[in-house]
């Protein structure tokens, strides 16, 4: 089953460009995103919404996060975003014309179904229908809401999550694309301008995979580290704080993700050469502001691991080790594709370690307790 891969993490970050594609498929025309995708009455229940609470755990939060930033800056739509198991035990303030989002992989994690079936009691005073974004048809979170979107990565064996993740974010961009034509909030052109860039996506995974030998090679730096950083702005701070968590699955180095924008308010105080500090650069308008964050760190000796575009021009030297991981990437398909080599660097870190890749100790695959 494992083919050429030695381990499940390895041959689920390899298959992702057919996910994207299995994601995609009957989901989007060349130019336009099909609504019925969320089911056929999505329409009508997309008319209704006036903002968008999210709610996941673990790596699904961390798609969720990203797609707060699409949802704000793309198409002016509030959208907040949650762990489940900190908004199930608060009380929070529920609006009229909320749509309800869970994300998971398993469709069985304990806390976001509950999260789920707490939300659903306020249905008869409130209008805040429901959707599931889940890789798994007839799980629990599925039956519970109103509308679903399975994102089709196929069975993710390995605990940490990759694939699932990487189509949580093209399900995210579809709902976003969806739901902003609905309310006016996007027209044509935008939704034929992210069309065309997922229709670019799996081309551009492979892209980033093909740099593995690379990411294999500075994954020796971890070796002998018991921290590591990861830094990164806008959409690219969700995926530092997703390449965080593999990390830790993985490799068991503790490793922490900041805006790099926070990095003078603490996390400075850490940088020595005993902590590697990987960046996401992408060419965007915060470019200029992380390369001089990322000065204040190679001033205080810190090995600098940056994931860059090729036009973002950091230039590779003695601190610093720079993947030239993509080319043309819009906003969209940037932190789908930065988190490409992320993945890559947890799996050949937790190689050196001789950890156990697929089953990391003390985790399990579908958590199902609180
Ligand atoms: C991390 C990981 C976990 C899950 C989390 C939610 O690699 O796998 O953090 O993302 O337990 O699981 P699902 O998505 O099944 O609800």
């Amino acid at each position: 089953e494992l083919g050429e891969h030695r381990h499940y993490m390895h041959k689920e970050i390899f298959e992702q460009p057919q996910a994207v594609i299995d994601t995609l498929e009957g989901r989007v025309t060349k130019d336009t995103v099909l609504t019925s995708a969320f089911g056929h009455q999505a329409e009508e229940v997309f008319k209704t919404v006036k903002q968008v609470q999210i709610i996941a755990c673990g790596t699904s939060y961390h798609s969720g996060l990203v797609a707060k930033y699409w949802f704000e800056d793309i198409i002016g739509l509030p959208c907040q975003v949650e762990v489940a198991s900190e908004y199930r035990y608060r009380n929070p303030v529920v609006q009229d014309g909320t749509l309800f989002v869970t994300i998971s992989q398993s469709g069985e994690t304990a806390d976001t179904l509950a999260a789920l079936q707490q939300i659903k009691k306020l249905k008869s005073k409130f209008n805040i229908p429901t959707l599931t974004i889940c890789n798994v048809p007839e799980s629990s979170l599925t039956r519970e809401s109103d509308l679903t979107f399975l994102t089709h990565a196929g069975p993710e064996i390995g605990v940490a999550s990759t694939k699932a993740f990487t189509t949580q974010l093209v399900a995210l961009s579809l709902l976003l694309t969806s739901v902003g034509k609905t309310l006016g909030l996007m027209d044509a052109k935008q939704e034929q301008k992210i069309v065309h860039g997922l229709l670019k996506l799996p081309g551009l995974v492979k892209q980033a995979l093909a740099h593995e030998d690379e990411i294999q090679e500075i994954a020796n730096c971890f070796a002998d580290k018991h921290n590591a950083l990861f830094l990164g702005r806008g959409t690219m701070y969700p995926i530092a704080m997703e390449g965080a968590l593999k990390l830790k699955e993985v490799s068991y180095i503790h490793a922490e993700a900041y805006p790099a924008g926070e990095l003078k308010h603490g996390p400075l105080a850490l940088i020595d050469e005993q902590i590697p500090v990987v960046a996401i650069a992408p060419k965007d308008d915060l470019l200029e502001k992380l390369k001089s964050n990322l000065q204040e760190v190679k001033a205080r000796g810190g090995q600098m691991i940056v994931f860059e575009d090729e036009e973002s021009g950091v230039s590779s030297d003695k601190e610093f080790k720079v993947v030239k991981t993509t080319t043309n990437v819009g906003r969209i398909t940037a932190p789908i594709t930065f988190n490409i080599p992320l993945q890559l660097l947890s799996y050949h870190v937790a190689l050196i370690k001789g950890t156990d890749v697929d089953q990391p100790r003390n985790l399990a695959k579908s958590v199902t307790v609180e």
